[in-house]
């Protein structure tokens, strides 16, 4: 059902409590998703955004039940991943001439998408379309996180339409910020900008500043996911600074795996030993084969220093901690430490491969770190935690 947010603009998205996966299965969505997409009506009408393909004739059909198709003069596409542009097939059936405003870049991707000869207006930073009362400006959004993304704001209603920017995955009815729990809203937040947006933080950190130097008044930031911000407009822009460059907090996360328990010991006995020499820092620990693997690196997102852990078998190291050394290495966390440690029966290589990977992926590594011969017994578990209480100390 469409939801009016002002006196001219509309919510027609999707709210989608389904979605448990996105991008295939890259990123977890525990709290399922929305695609927003809006109507601005004044003398003109302007539909920003459509909704994921599986939901283009749900789309149409509630959209037609809202305006008469034939009434809307512009189509903006902020975005063209298909979570935003899927429905444009089936909506341009219907109204093939309207013409679709987009970066030159989302041209490209549309084009590339579907194959369709529609009436494509390249717009750039700074270019303007007018509505009557109020209008839209243009804001490129290079590389947030695709080349063709842009921001949309309309005066006079001060609404930055910022699709994927700001987004969270989070299904809600309920549309504002202020109407939902927030710490939920915020941890989805950070983890949407952890697993998607952090390897163009340069790009995010300037974008932040360019929009803030633009002195816009902004009364809302509706994204293309998630809800709409209102009340808390401050905080996600602060935040968004924050984890834009080169994010962390005091916190140590441990991730392992285990086969026989060995490993998980001395992921215990490390957490045991930064504990003590760090009371304060907060050690989290996780395990790669049962966490899920894009809260895990969330966890790593926001900790100073990690620690990875697995046991060696076959002479390498285990499937779910070559998942996360894997996306770790794509995300391009910044100025965090790192170690590796594990158990081992003869060969033992799980620790130093570990430590390449870590090396490769960008981390600092503090040192060699620690292995342990079969299951740790007191001794090899007082050696764990001295290890961690140095590991702490060298941070
Ligand atoms: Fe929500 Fe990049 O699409």
């Amino acid at each position: 059902m469409a939801k009016k947010i002002t006196d001219k603009v509309t919510w027609v998205g999707k709210v989608d409590w389904e979605l448990t996966t996105f991008h295939g299965d890259e990123l977890s969505t525990h709290r399922g998703s929305s695609y927003n997409a809006y109507l601005v009506r004044d003398q003109k009408v302007a539909l920003i955004d459509t909704v994921w393909k599986p939901y283009d004739r749900e789309f149409v059909s509630r959209l037609k039940q809202e305006i008469d198709l034939k009434d809307i003069d512009y189509i903006i596409m902020n975005h063209n991943e298909i979570d935003h542009s899927g429905s444009l097939v089936e909506l341009m059936r219907e109204i093939p001439d309207v013409p679709i405003y987009c970066t030159a870049k989302g041209e490209a991707i549309i084009r590339g998408h579907y194959h369709q000869d529609w009436n494509f207006v390249n717009v750039k930073t700074g270019d303007t379309l007018s509505l009557g009362e109020n209008t839209l400006t243009f804001i490129e959004a290079t590389m947030l996180h695709w080349p063709d993304t842009m921001f949309t704001y309309l005066s006079g209603e001060n609404i930055l339409f910022s699709n994927d920017g700001f987004g969270q995955h989070f299904a809600s009815e309920s549309l504002f910020d202020d109407k939902v729990d927030m710490c939920e809203v915020m941890y989805e937040a950070e983890k949407y900008y952890a697993n998607i947006l952090n390897p163009f933080s340069m790009m995010a950190k300037k974008k932040v500043a360019d929009l803030l130097a633009m002195n816009l008044p902004i009364n809302l930031i509706c994204p293309s996911h998630g809800v709409i911000w209102r009340k808390n407009i401050p905080l996600i822009i602060e935040k968004y600074q924050q984890w834009a460059d080169a994010y962390q907090t005091d916190q140590v996360t441990i991730v392992y795996d285990t086969m026989w328990q060995s490993t998980r010991l001395m992921a215990q006995a490390i957490a045991d030993g930064i504990h003590a020499a760090c009371p304060d820092t907060t050690v989290m620990l996780m395990n790669a084969a049962h966490d899920d693997k894009n809260d895990i690196l969330t966890q790593m997102f926001r900790s100073k220093a990690v620690l990875v852990g697995s046991p060696t078998v076959n002479n390498g190291f285990t499937y779910a901690i070559a998942g996360i050394l894997e996306m770790a290495k794509g995300l391009k966390f910044k100025k965090k430490k790192a170690a590796a440690f594990g158990s081992y029966g003869w060969s033992g290589e799980a620790s130093k491969l570990i430590t390449e990977h870590l090396q490769k992926a960008g981390f600092e590594i503090v040192n060699d770190g620690i292995r342990t011969l079969w299951v740790p017994d007191c001794d090899a578990l007082k050696q764990a935690r001295e290890y961690g209480e140095a590991f702490a100390a060298a941070l």
